[in-house]
């Protein structure tokens, strides 16, 4: 079965692509929408594998060939393709969750204690060549451990997260569209209201789908003690960012530590004077061995779904 793979995979991915597809690999670049759209209408591809960084739009999918029956994303956000107009036109459009969960979760705690530590202060005095001892009470951060961690999100992500602060020792409540059955076995306090527990929380972490409009407003801010700590690893629109670089340069938000940004790659270059806010672009899954099992697991759903049969991580059928 002929698919496209529309942007740059990890070799093993790309082999596994070749031994079981009539594949066309793009290794050299991503597609935009007008190349992707050219190549599928020259190969007459049933399939397309893309990642989260190219966007489907309804226009986009409009202008796809009627030969297109599949879209599998290597990634679990699915917020790039319009998946109702896909839906509309007969295509499934498939994610990978789970594969990423650990790797994600690992970058939220990284970010976590790199603010929390001073890592970009820190880092710069090293790449300054340092030469002067800091005083005791100089440089100080602040420790993660007893204080409580505000986890907005429970799914997969959420939990990897809550399970890895608290062997930090840290305390874990949550915001979430439900509670979770075990929540008080596996340790957590469940809020119904997100401004209930804001005002608890020194640190808060997102773990949740794009909303579409901003979670953490300004009035969500300021609700949070002076001085926490936000991070951010699931998706830019998630915070209102003109009220955060607002709350760092009062005080209010004490450091952050952000790996996505509204208009990604473009991102509020504002961020980076700040001495407390620790910045990475958008690579929370960006292993080796997480980006290998998101390219195995998008080949999964192609293969699934040209043997005939329900791709398992199909999000619109
Ligand atoms: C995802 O898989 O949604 C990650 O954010 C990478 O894009």
């Amino acid at each position: 079965m002929r698919i496209v793979i529309a942007s740059p995979v990890p070799q093993a991915v790309a082999d596994r692509a070749e031994a079981e597809f009539d594949a066309v690999l793009s290794q050299e670049r991503e597609l935009d929408a007008e190349a992707l759209v050219a190549t599928l209408r020259s190969s007459a591809a049933r399939g397309v594998l893309v990642s989260s960084r190219q966007k489907l739009d309804a226009t986009t999918i409009a202008a796809l060939p009627e030969t297109v029956k599949i879209i599998a994303t290597c990634s679990v956000g699915f917020d790039h393709i319009d998946h109702e107009a896909a839906r509309a036109r007969g295509i499934v459009v498939t994610n990978t969750p789970d594969v990423l969960t650990d790797a994600t979760a690992d970058l939220a705690m990284m970010l976590l204690l790199c603010a929390a530590r001073r890592a970009k202060e820190y880092a710069a005095v090293m790449d300054a060549g340092w030469r002067k001892r800091f005083a005791l009470n100089e440089m100080l951060g602040v420790q993660p451990g007893g204080k409580n961690l505000g986890i907005i999100g429970m799914g997969r992500i959420g939990r990897a997260v809550a399970s890895r602060a608290r062997g930090f020792g840290m305390h874990i409540l949550y915001h979430n569209r439900h509670r979770l059955p075990d929540d008080e076995a596996i340790g957590t306090r469940y809020f119904d209201m997100l401004e209930e527990m804001l005002p608890h929380c020194a640190f808060v972490s997102l773990h949740m789908p794009s909303a579409g409009s901003p979670v953490m407003t300004r009035e969500r801010l300021d609700l949070l003690p002076r001085g926490a700590i936000l991070v951010n690893t699931a998706r830019g629109d998630l915070i209102d960012e003109e009220a955060l670089l607002a709350a760092l340069a009062t005080g209010q938000v004490g450091a952050a530590g952000l790996d996505v940004f509204r208009g990604e790659p473009a991102f509020d270059l504002r961020f980076r004077d700040f001495p407390n806010v620790f910045l990475t672009p958008h690579m929370g899954s960006a292993t080796i061995e997480t980006r290998n099992a998101m390219g195995w697991r998008a080949l999964d759903n192609l293969a699934r779904f040209m043997e005939g049969r329900h791709p398992p991580d199909a999000i619109n059928y």
